[in-house]
């Protein structure tokens, strides 16, 4: 099905790219093929995939299952506009509220986790409006944190080398600090930092004024951004301060959701529940694009009302609900759930964890962390100072595991000084053996970097 003659690699341009490097040089392998935990190029050269594409393959590539839903639902009804009931899209909804836990949830469909995102802001502004808080609008996010691409989604993103030649951002969003035990000042605990950080957005919102902030989104674990893990009693703290303040709580499970951190949620960790919940990635495996935006009874409620009032929610995706995605998010969840693979993410992730803990003699190992299959390896030119490893010496560990066949991650473009974390998230199949080969990549690259 491919015509490799094409070699104007300039013709498609890549994200996050720098495409001059390319120039007058091949043009670069091509993925044909994708099985398991493992890439297949038209060089014929295997690569473990350590990232699950990027955090969403999470049951692992070539589910012919998946392939014959897809085909069964585009033969019988390949696309219905969102205004119009299919079945998918409820049977869909109505097992995300099941798996939630709410006794009634709303599902809101669209295909991008920044669409995901970008939905709830709008909810939350509109819900505040129509329930007598005219005033609320503003969105705390935290630093550190991706929640996506849009203007409104990349400037909640607290990442500043996303956001370079982009400006001016939305209006309306503020940032704090997240807990970021491992440079956390030594003289707190856990719990202490914990504690801090939920000080931190309860006293912004004071200083705002309560009466303005709509929400603060978070992701139960800081994903992109480097792998961040909060003490236990962040969470907990943090629901307490919204409630208190009358701020919604919207967790960004993107990347967390779908057993990827060992819990079905990554919320489950913790045992808060959320006002508002965006998901997308491991929904439906990445095998098509799909995203959901999932709501408590209370917020849905606030938009009922009379016809032509305009207090229904007023924003409509073309692929939202599609039939075709929400089929194989269907399937999708089915093989998670008849696999356990959340259980999988739990055991095979400690395994890998405790393996890449071995490596903290390592002098340039600052920290190991993570939970179930999202795993960080914090790098670092000296370990009593934390003085971070520069993005470049970090980047090439990543190449060099590439140039072992061992694709993993790194936190690139994100904060100035501090593109210094590995990141491990395979597909939730993934084997003690597989994790071996990520590990002994690792592990000879980083003795490379001695050298
Ligand atoms: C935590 C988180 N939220 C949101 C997004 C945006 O998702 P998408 O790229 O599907 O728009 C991402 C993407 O990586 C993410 O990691």
């Amino acid at each position: 099905m491919q015509n490799t003659e094409i070699n104007t690699p300039d013709a498609l341009w890549r994200p996050m790219t720098q495409h001059q490097v390319m120039r007058g040089k091949d043009a670069p392998s091509r993925i044909v093929r994708a099985e398991g935990c493992f890439l297949y190029d038209d060089q014929g050269k295997k690569h473990l995939d350590g990232l699950a594409g990027l955090w969403c393959v999470n049951v692992g590539y070539g589910r012919q299952e998946l392939a014959d839903v897809a085909r069964d639902q585009m033969g019988e009804l390949c696309y219905a506009a969102p205004v119009l009931t299919t079945g998918p899209a409820v049977e869909l909804a109505d097992k995300l509220q099941t798996l939630m836990g709410f006794e009634k949830g709303h599902t809101y469909f669209t295909s991008s986790g920044s669409e995901a995102n970008e939905t709830a802001f709008k909810i939350a502004r509109q819900f505040h409006l129509q329930t007598g808080n005219p005033r609320k609008y503003k969105i705390i996010a935290r630093h550190r944190a991706y929640h996506g691409n849009t203007m409104a989604t990349m400037t909640a993103t607290g990442q500043a080398e996303r956001k370079i030649g982009y400006d001016p951002m939305a209006a309306g969003f503020l940032h704090v600090p997240p807990p970021y035990p491992y440079r956390a000042h030594a003289k707190f605990t856990a719990e202490e930092h914990g504690e801090e950080c939920a000080k931190f957005l309860e006293d912004t919102i004071n200083y705002e004024g309560a009466e303005t902030v709509a929400a603060f989104i978070m992701e139960p674990m800081i994903s992109g951004g480097g792998v961040l893990v909060p003490p236990d009693n962040y969470l907990p703290r943090v629901r307490e301060v919204c409630d208190k303040h009358g701020v919604l709580l919207i967790l960004d499970e993107v990347v967390s959701g779908f057993g990827r951190t060992g819990q079905f949620f990554g919320h489950l960790h913790w045992g808060v529940k959320p006002d508002i919940i965006t998901f997308a990635k491991g929904i439906s495996s990445g095998y098509l694009p799909l995203a959901a935006t999932v709501v408590r009874e209370n917020i849905f409620e606030a938009f009922y009302g009379e016809p032509g009032t305009l207090r229904h929610f007023r924003q409509i995706n073309t692929y939202g609900g599609h039939p075709v995605a929400c089929a194989v998010g269907l399937k999708n969840i089915e093989i998670i759930e008849r696999e356990s693979l959340t259980e999988n993410a739990r055991t095979v992730g400690s395994y890998l964890q405790s393996k890449l803990e071995g490596l903290l003699t390592h002098p340039y190992v600052g920290d190991v962390r993570g939970r179930g299959l999202l795993l960080g390896v914090e790098l670092v030119k000296d370990k009593e100072s934390k003085e971070p490893m520069p993005a470049d010496e970090a980047n090439a560990i990543v190449q060099h595991c590439a140039k072992n066949g061992v694709m993993i991650g790194r936190n690139g473009n994100t904060i100035p000084g501090l593109c210094n974390v590995l990141i491990f998230a395979p597909p939730l199949v993934l084997q003690n053996s597989e994790a071996d080969m990520i590990f002994d990549a690792l592990s000879n690259a980083l003795q490379q970097a001695l050298n």
